[in-house]
């Protein structure tokens, strides 16, 4: 077993998963001010902080993916935020793409840029201590979109990403997000997602990585979010689990979702019934940012001096993932 098996499999192992805290401090202070906080690094350390001493990071959360600025933050107690994440038992990360740019040509599609200078920077961020990192891919489906373009340039940087990634000894997530929203319908998702997901496998084996040693992070199939044709949740799992096992090469060693704008309980039942049907060998669980932060931020936004309630809510939603990345979550527990 590779090192970057071994890593790989400790962050999603045994029901865990990834906590995705690592918005930038744009979607930061949209997410500060929906519930009227200022966003200042002050405050942005300070629910973060909260969320990384919860109790729960030690038996539900295998890794933090962070943001540039919160890697290099400090704790009130004065520990480094790595420290902070390995005294639980989870592996630091860190977002390195340096966002999605309009894409020449396409200029609806996004390209995510970041990759000069990115061997330099993976060395530093090895040497503060994370373990793993996120490069994100961003897609829209639309009866012409994604493009050809969008669809190969990006499959392109997330191999150039991973290959620099793995170089540096690292887990690299790889993250093709097609998203969510739109009226079409999740068949029309089904399709889009296989064939971005199978384009990004053509190139990270193009460029020999190795594929033992990455997380893949993929967007569920759903309807988008302006189709007036919901599908159940059941169907939801099924034609993701299609997806994936069509498209995904075997020596993957497992699938961290994104949640992408679905509800708390949405994500969470999904993933609960992927599991439940998985018929594959790959591991299935969360690498969620909102669906596991919404609540707590809620709490935290009223009085975030009671760290107790908010890590409360946070651990139960850490629980409520860990039991769905495992197929055990029922709606009954959501109100114990
Ligand atoms: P969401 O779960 O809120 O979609 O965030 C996950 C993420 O890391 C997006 O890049």
């Amino acid at each position: 077993m590779s090192e970057l098996n071994k890593i790989a499999l400790k962050i999603i192992s045994n029901g865990k998963g990834i906590l995705a805290a690592d918005e930038s401090n744009g979607t930061m202070t949209k997410r500060l001010e929906a519930v009227n906080v200022a966003s200042t690094p002050e405050n942005r350390l300070s629910f973060r902080e909260t969320l990384f001493s919860s109790e729960s990071m030690k038996a539900y959360i295998g890794g933090v993916i962070l943001y540039d600025e919160t890697i290099n933050q400090k704790t009130s107690f004065g520990k480094s935020i790595p420290d902070l994440i390995s005294s639980s038992g989870a592996l630091p990360g860190i977002k390195v793409d340096a966002g999605a740019k309009n894409l020449a040509n396409s200029s609806e599609e996004k390209i995510t840029e970041g990759l000069d200078g990115l061997r330099e920077r993976l060395k530093k961020y090895y040497e503060l201590g994370a373990r793993f990192t996120k490069w994100r891919g961003v897609y829209i489906i639309s009866h012409r979109y994604p493009s050809r373009i969008a669809i190969n340039s990006n499959a392109h940087a997330l191999a150039r990403y991973s290959a620099l990634v793995q170089e540096s000894k690292m887990v690299p997530i790889v993250e093709p997000e097609v998203l969510m929203d739109g009226d079409h319908s999740a068949n029309l998702c089904l399709k889009k997602t296989s064939e971005v997901i199978k384009k990004c496998f053509d190139e990270l084996i193009l460029h020999k990585v190795d594929l033992s040693g990455i997380i893949l992070k993929p967007n569920m199939i759903l309807s988008g979010n302006k189709s007036s044709d919901k599908i159940s949740s059941e169907e939801v799992s099924q034609k993701t689990l299609e997806c994936l096992k069509n498209s995904v090469p075997k020596e993957v060693p497992g699938i961290a979702f994104l949640s992408g704008g679905q509800s708390e309980i949405e994500a969470t039942k999904n993933l609960n019934l992927i599991n439940q049907n998985n018929n594959t060998n790959f591991i299935m669980t969360f690498s969620f940012g909102r669906a596991l932060q919404q609540n707590a931020l809620r709490v935290w936004s009223k009085n975030d001096k009671d760290i107790e309630l908010t890590q409360k809510t946070f651990n139960h939603r850490a629980k409520m993932c860990s039991l769905a990345a495992q197929g055990k979550w029922s709606n009954e527990f959501e109100n114990k």
